[in-house]
């Protein structure tokens, strides 16, 4: 059965993260009802979401009652996984159970965040367990949407960082360096020329909130989301004249995060090898790192 009802909920996975957060905004500014699924309901974060009208509910990808439940009526499910907390395998079957609970709840529309050019990126594996469960999507019989975003120009503010949660609530003190790092490892792992691929959190919201609202148009469909592509040396420039910050480079970096970070430093050259992505563009412009900058990002003085 398939739930086209747009008066019905959106279930969205991740609701409290960077990708989830923003696509549970994005509903609620269209208008659509929410339910923005967490492990912990009590915390600030699901208390933000639900002064802004998202209807909170306990659930947990582990527990396939709880995402029945949350899924349950739904005309539609937004899903993520987080490859840098659990790692392939386990986003793999976390991506899974959200299929699997989608159907039993009667085949809404499923709206899945998967990996930037995915039919070409074998061993890569921030990339390789999406394009397994986008497989797994396309098999499923759910009227589904994959998004693929590159990567994230909120990375200069340190908002969506490739490390376990616990570390990233460490360096949330530390966002201006962490954009300094992210810097450092574009300008380390990038070729001159190469154009890095750039999407801002803020457009997978809007995509992922068109593809609901547009089920004729988006069902089966597959977007690499990029906003634009820029060298290394414009994305500093421009982070330089927003931020008032000259970005640094810091000696030895492609040495230590292929020692440090291999799967980053495995993910990095691939997009540098192939900033084209692979698949259809979304049918809406999405916002290029200048547009992004310019709506004032970057907090003076800090
Ligand atoms: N950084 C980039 O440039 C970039 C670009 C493209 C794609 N990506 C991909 O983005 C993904 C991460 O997305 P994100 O940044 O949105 O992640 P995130 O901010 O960590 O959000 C993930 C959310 O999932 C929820 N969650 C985690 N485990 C759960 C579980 N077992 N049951 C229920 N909920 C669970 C958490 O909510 P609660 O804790 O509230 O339950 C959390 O808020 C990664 O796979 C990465 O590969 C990153």
């Amino acid at each position: 059965m398939k739930n086209n009802d747009l008066t019905a909920p959106i279930a969205v996975v991740g609701a409290t993260g960077n990708q989830g957060g923003q696509v549970a905004r994005a509903l609620l500014r269209a208008g659509h009802p929410v339910r923005a699924l967490t492990r912990t309901p009590a915390g600030p974060r699901a208390a933000a979401l639900a002064q802004l009208g998202a209807t909170v509910v306990a659930a947990h990808l582990e527990n396939r009652a709880s995402l029945e439940a949350a899924f349950d009526g739904a005309a539609g499910v937004f899903s993520v996984q987080n490859f840098w907390e659990v790692g392939r395998r386990e986003e793999v079957r976390l991506g899974g159970a959200v299929l699997d609970a989608a159907r039993a709840a009667g085949g809404p529309h499923v709206v899945y965040s998967g990996g930037f050019g995915a039919e070409r990126a074998r061993g890569v594996a921030a990339i390789d367990g999406k394009a397994e469960v986008a497989v797994a999507l396309a098999r499923s019989g759910l009227p589904f949407t994959i998004l693929r975003p590159a990567l994230f120009m909120d990375d200069l503010l340190g908002a969506s960082l490739p490390f376990a949660p616990w570390l990233n609530r460490r360096l949330e003190r530390y966002r201006r360096q962490v954009g300094h790092l992210f810097l450092a490892v574009l300008a380390a792992a990038f070729p001159p020329a190469a154009r890095v691929p750039l999407t801002c959190l803020e457009d997978v919201g809007r995509t992922a909130a068109w593809a609901f609202a547009h089920p004729a148009l988006s069902y089966g469909a597959q977007w690499d989301l990029v906003g634009s592509r820029e060298t290394v040396a414009d994305v500093e420039r421009a982070f330089s004249s927003a931020s008032g910050d000259r970005a640094r480079h810091w000696p030895g970096m492609a040495l230590g995060l292929r020692v440090a970070h291999p799967e980053m430093a495995a993910l990095v050259a691939f997009l540098a090898r192939h900033p084209e992505g692979g698949t259809a563009a979304p049918p809406m412009a999405l916002q290029t790192l200048s547009e992004w900058l310019a709506a004032g990002r970057f907090p003076t003085g800090s």
